[in-house]
C-alpha cells in the first residue's frame, strides 16, 4: 500500500521538466516536496494524478501501474489533490465548493429505483453532515454562504484543501496550500494535515515555508531543475550544504530557513 513514483521522466517539447524522479508515499506519512520555482513540483503532482503524460518511468498506486490510466480512474483509486491556483467559479459558495468534493459511491448490481432514491437521499444527508464537520474544522462555518470571489486567496486555498479532504482520499496531494495564509490559518491547516495523516492518509505536500515543513513532515524530497537533488530526513537535509545552497542560494545558514 503506497504511491511509488519510479524514475519518472516528463518532457514538454525540448524542456525536461522531470528526469528520473522517484519517491514513495506510505499511508499516514507526510512527505514534503521542496525546490525552487520551475523545479518540477507541480509537474510531479500532475504525473501522479494523470494530468500530464510521462515519457518514462512508472507511477504505481497500491501496486498498480497507472501511467496509462486516465485521471478519473486514478482518483477512484483514492487520490485527491488541491491545485496551486484554485480555479473555482467565483460565484460558487464555500459550502457548494466543499460539497463538490463528495461524490456518490456507485453501487454495482441492479437495485430497485426506490431503494436507489433512498440510498442517495441518505448519502446526501451524510455528505451534508460531513461537510459541516469539515467547515467547522477549517473555521469556515460562518462563511458557508459566501461566494468564493469575495474571499482572499488564502481562504480560497483552505476551501480547496477542505474539498480535497471531503473526498476522503487515501492519498492527499497538496500543492502549496499554505501560500497566502495568515499564521493562524497556517496553523489550522497544519493541524488538519496532521489529523488527516494520523487517520492513515498519505500526504504529499509542496511547501516553501520551512518552519511548516519541519513541523509537519520528517521526509522531504528536493527537486532542482527537474532532478531529484536529495531526499531524506528533513533535519538531516538541513545539514547538507548542497541542499541549503539549492534551496536558498549559497552563503545562507540553515538557521535562516526558519523565517
Ligand atoms: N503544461 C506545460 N507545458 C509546458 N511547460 C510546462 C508545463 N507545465 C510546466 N512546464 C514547465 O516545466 C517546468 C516545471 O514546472 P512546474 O512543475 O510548474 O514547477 P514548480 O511547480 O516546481 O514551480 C517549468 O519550466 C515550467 O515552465
Ligand atoms: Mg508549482
Amino acid at each position: 500500500m503506497s504511491i511509488e513514483v519510479d524514475k519518472v521522466v516528463v518532457r514538454f517539447g525540448g524542456l525536461v521538466a522531470l528526469q528520473d524522479v522517484s519517491l514513495t508515499l506510505e499511508p499516514g506519512q507526510i512527505v514534503t516536496v521542496i525546490g525552487p520555482n520551475g523545479s518540477g513540483k507541480s509537474t510531479l503532482f500532475n504525473s501522479i494524478t494523470g494530468l500530464t503524460k510521462v515519457a518514462g518511468g512508472s507511477v504505481r498506486i497500491d501496486g498498480v501501474d497507472v501511467v496509462k490510466t486516465p485521471p478519473h480512474q486514478r482518483i477512484a483509486r483514492g487520490l485527491a489533490r488541491s491545485f496551486q491556483t484554485p480555479r473555482f467559479d467565483p460565484r460558487i459558495s464555500v459550502e457548494d465548493a466543499v460539497l463538490c468534493g463528495f461524490y456518490p459511491v456507485s453501487h454495482a448490481g441492479i437495485a430497485g429505483s426506490l431503494l436507489r432514491t433512498l440510498r442517495v437521499a441518505r448519502q446526501e444527508r451524510e455528505f451534508a453532515q460531513a461537510c459541516e464537520r469539515i467547515l467547522t474544522d477549517f473555521k469556515l462555518g460562518p462563511l458557508r454562504g459566501v461566494a468564493l470571489g469575495e474571499l482572499p486567496m488564502g481562504q480560497v486555498r483552505l476551501v480547496e484543501v477542505a474539498r480535497a479532504i471531503a473526498h476522503r482520499p487515501k492519498y492527499l496531494l497538496l500543492d502549496e496550500p499554505a501560500a497566502g495564509l495568515t499564521r493562524a490559518e497556517q496553523q489550522l491547516l497544519a493541524d488538519e494535515i496532521r489529523r488527516v495523516a494520523a487517520a492513515g492518509v498519505g500526504v504529499l505536500l509542496v511547501e516553501h515555508n520551512f518552519a511548516l515543513v519541519r513541523e509537519l513532515s520528517d521526509h522531504a524530497v528536493v527537486l532542482d531543475g527537474g532532478r531529484l537533488l536529495a531526499s531524506g530526513n528533513v533535519n538531516e537535509l538541513m545539514r547538507d550544504p548542497a541542499f541549503v545552497a539549492a534551496y536558498l542560494g549559497s552563503g545562507q545558514q540553515p538557521a535562516e530557513l526558519t523565517s
